[in-house]
């Protein structure tokens, strides 16, 4: 066929579909949003589909700029292979279903982790019939006893849990679950690679919402399952039917945002320090949890565990241990914000009790110690004085 010959309209349709080549190399990774891939060849994309070759065919199968961010997700948790979701819910949901819960396997999951993982863990339980229990997982003894209690597909643990920022021992847990022909799925959201890669200590999967200190913008949803090159088989399974995959708009902007992790974090690290340091002599302040304090129950294990840094979050309660305190507090920030997210350029307190905990009974949130007056800081890259100053100003109005 003489392309000279075909319409405008025609010609229009087919427009630039592959970028033109030359030399050099991008220093940046092309944007390739497009869905589906032509072949020239039947048998080619044949070949594609039955996984007998590399390639792309359409969205949900993988496309090439979130294969760059998978493959570098994979590399940075030390890991075999990556597979990227639309968030970190969808990752979750992924791994533990895949994993256990479609096969009918038992779960033992952490009683203090992410409110909306735990709501989506207690509604497997009433609505699937799920076999889900809740243990502390910084308590080895009572995750043995947990383990011991029946058999176990899947060890679930939040390596700094959020929101209380209890530590995990990731070593200790991959030990247990081994022993008991358990998997272990760690959930690092909190902790990033910068601290501790758990795939190195024994862990089976590991799980990050990109959303937070990963692409560490606020400006992507998204997360991600690494493990070994057959978890990653059944993670591409559900990206493909399941259609959570992450699209490569989110996944082009969270490649441009993870080449900060490392600098994010440190500083976010020796921020959160000096805060915590401030918090635990302020009058207004009842309890700091950090886990760079050395009253923090498992500090040892985070200084063993995390290459000296203690993460960018710090829990802390009220005196005032009331709605109506927590309430002035958040509304008296003139700086950080008050929003529901972590790991974020920008500092963030978000108060449990009406967004991540809201789901969970009163009563189970009070024993877990998520009081009325309970908030956590997502520590910024501001200058450190000003958020103290900032902190000040609203503890005075309390
Ligand atoms: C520890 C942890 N895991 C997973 C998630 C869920 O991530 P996403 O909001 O991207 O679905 C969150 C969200 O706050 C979280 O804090």
């Amino acid at each position: 066929m003489d392309r000279r010959e075909l319409g405008t309209g025609t010609r229009l349709v087919r427009a630039a579909r592959s970028l033109p080549s030359g030399d050099g190399q991008p220093v940046v990774p092309p944007l390739v949003q497009s869905v589906a891939f032509d072949y020239g060849s039947a048998a080619d994309q044949d070949a594609v589909f039955g996984n007998d070759r590399p390639g792309y065919v359409y969205g949900r199968y993988g496309t090439p700029t979130t294969a760059a961010l998978e493959s570098a997700l994979a590399d940075l948790d030390a890991a075999g292979a990556a597979t990227c979701f639309v968030t970190g819910m969808a990752a979750i949901a992924a791994a533990v279903d895949a994993c256990a819960v479609s096969r009918g396997g038992r779960v033992v999951a952490p009683e203090d982790c992410y409110g909306q993982t735990r709501a989506l863990f207690e509604r497997w339980v009433r609505e699937r019939g799920a076999d889900i229990s809740f243990v502390d997982t910084t308590d080895l003894a009572a995750v043995d006893r947990a383990l011991a209690d029946k058999p176990t597909t899947l060890l679930y643990a939040e390596v700094i849990a959020n929101p209380l920022l209890r530590v995990s021992d990731v070593s200790a847990l991959a030990a247990l679950a081994k022993a008991k022909g358990a998997a272990l799925a760690i959930d690092a959201t909190f902790a990033t690679p910068i601290l501790v890669k758990p795939a190195t200590l024994g862990a089976t999967m590991v799980i990050h919402s990109l959303t937070k200190y990963i692409n560490g913008h606020g400006d992507v949803m998204g997360g991600v399952v690494s493990g070994s090159a057959e978890l990653a088989a059944t993670m591409r399974d559900r990206t493909i039917l399941d259609g959570g995959y992450l699209p490569p708009h989110e996944a082009w902007l969270t490649i441009r945002g993870m080449r900060t992790l490392a600098l994010r974090v440190r500083r976010q690290c020796a921020s959160a320090m000096e805060i915590a340091s401030h918090l635990v002599s302020h009058p207004k302040i009842a309890r700091v949890r950090y886990p760079g304090l050395p009253d923090h129950p498992q500090h040892a294990l985070a200084t063993r565990q995390f290459n000296g840094l203690y993460g960018g979050v710090v829990s802390f309660q009220l005196r005032d241990d009331t709605r109506a305190a927590a309430f002035r507090f958040l509304d008296s920030l003139e700086l950080a914000a008050s929003a529901t997210t972590v790991g974020d350029l920008f500092t963030e307190v978000l108060y449990p009790a009406i967004s991540s905990h809201r789901r969970l009974p009163v009563e189970e949130r009070k024993r877990l110690g998520i009081t009325d007056g309970f908030l956590r800081m997502s520590v910024g890259i501001e200058d450190t004085d000003d958020l103290v100053a900032d902190i000040d100003r609203a503890l005075d109005r309390v």
